[in-house]
């Protein structure tokens, strides 16, 4: 098949992308497909025949810093300011039998992305848009777990305007989590415990974008399940080595210690799974996808929904599926197949 991989774009997450793009570009040449990787953002002037551009020759692989990308110099340096296609992206996917997104975050993650696909007829892999919009907005995704009986960290969201600090003590309290409501990688996420740390964390949350969500801290174990074509897969449990789960413990290797099966009762996976699944389906998202949680005295709180999660080799969902026996260049060509 001829395979365009979408990476990067102008995200916060897109060095995570391009760490994922390069690795999935060449497992997919690996299981014998012609394979095209492209920046979503900054584009390529494409040659005279475009199609020279789906090679069988592996792509440099990239690794990702110890902080988030600076967004403003790349629009600067490339000149493409406020445009999110690149030149030749949509081209380059109009002559593909599938393109896989391995983006993260803003217009790959929200939905923009998946709607302009659809209107070219172009078919892609994941969450269709509806999906992507509802999971990647914290606030939306929470009111319709809340409507399903999934349950989900007590939480209020506010606009910078209408921010009351009072209004937030009195009904969520301290130790609270501060989070913008639709980035990813814990981009903007505090956990406070003090007045002082919590309007430093809502000013910095407010710094990345206007609507802040803000929930109880549930004490008790992390856990993420990954879906592939309707099975859950099993757990993954997160223990950051100091700290939480933040965007340095997240990428840095040897920050977080990830036991996949967890030591947890036959139960308590039941209980994840279902959770896992029945989220997936409140949020309309398609063939794969990895749901957070903090399991708690046995019920598992879902904390979110992650459309397009990390896919290197040594990521979560792909940890999940290696544990059932679905090696990395599989997972690759399952996903880009349904
Ligand atoms: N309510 C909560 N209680 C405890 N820890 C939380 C809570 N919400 C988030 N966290 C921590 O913050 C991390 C990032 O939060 P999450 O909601 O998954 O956002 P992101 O989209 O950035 O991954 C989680 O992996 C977890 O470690
Ligand atoms: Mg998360």
């Amino acid at each position: 098949m001829k395979i365009t991989v979408l990476a990067g774009g102008l995200s916060p997450e897109r060095d995570v992308s391009l760490t994922s793009g390069s690795l999935i570009a060449n497992a997919l040449r690996r299981r014998g497909h012609s394979v095209a990787l492209i920046d979503v953002y900054l584009g390529c002037e494409l040659p005279d025949d475009p199609d020279a551009l789906f090679t069988e020759a592996p792509s440099p692989t990239c690794s990702v810093g110890q902080t988030e990308p600076d967004l403003n110099s790349l629009k600067a340096e490339s000149g493409n300011g406020d445009a999110l296609i690149g030149k030749g992206v949509l081209t380059l996917c109009r002559r593909s039998d599938v393109v896989f997104l391995a983006l993260h975050g803003a217009m790959g993650e929200n939905g923009q992305l998946q709607a302009i696909l659809d209107c070219f007829g172009i078919r892609y892999t994941g969450s269709g848009y509806i999906g992507s919009l509802l999971a990647m907005d914290k606030d939306l995704s929470k009111k319709l777990l809340r409507d399903g009986g999934i349950p989900t960290p007590d939480s209020m969201t506010f606009r910078r305007a209408d921010y009351s600090e009072e209004a937030l003590l009195e009904r969520i309290g301290l130790p609270c989590v501060v989070k913008p409501c639709s980035c990813g990688s814990s981009v903007g996420v505090s956990i406070v415990s003090t007045r002082e740390e919590l309007s430093s964390a809502v000013s910095a949350a407010f710094a990345l974008e206007d609507r802040v969500l803000i929930e109880k801290k549930i004490i008790g174990r992390e856990m993420t399940v990954g879906i592939l074509n309707g099975r859950a897969l099993p757990p993954v449990e997160i223990v950051p080595r100091s700290g939480f789960y933040d965007y340095k413990n997240k990428y840095q290797p040897g920050m977080t210690d990830e036991f996949c099966p967890p030591d947890i009762t036959p139960e308590e996976d039941r209980l994840l799974a279902d959770a896992a699944l029945k989220t997936a389906s409140l949020l309309r998202l398609g063939s794969y996808c990895r749901i957070d949680f903090i399991l708690s005295d046995g019920i598992p709180y879902c904390l979110e929904a992650n459309t397009l999660p990390g896919m290197t080799p040594l990521s979560l969902l792909p940890r999940e599926a290696a544990a059932v026996g679905i090696g990395y260049d599989e997972l690759c060509e399952i996903i880009a197949l349904s």
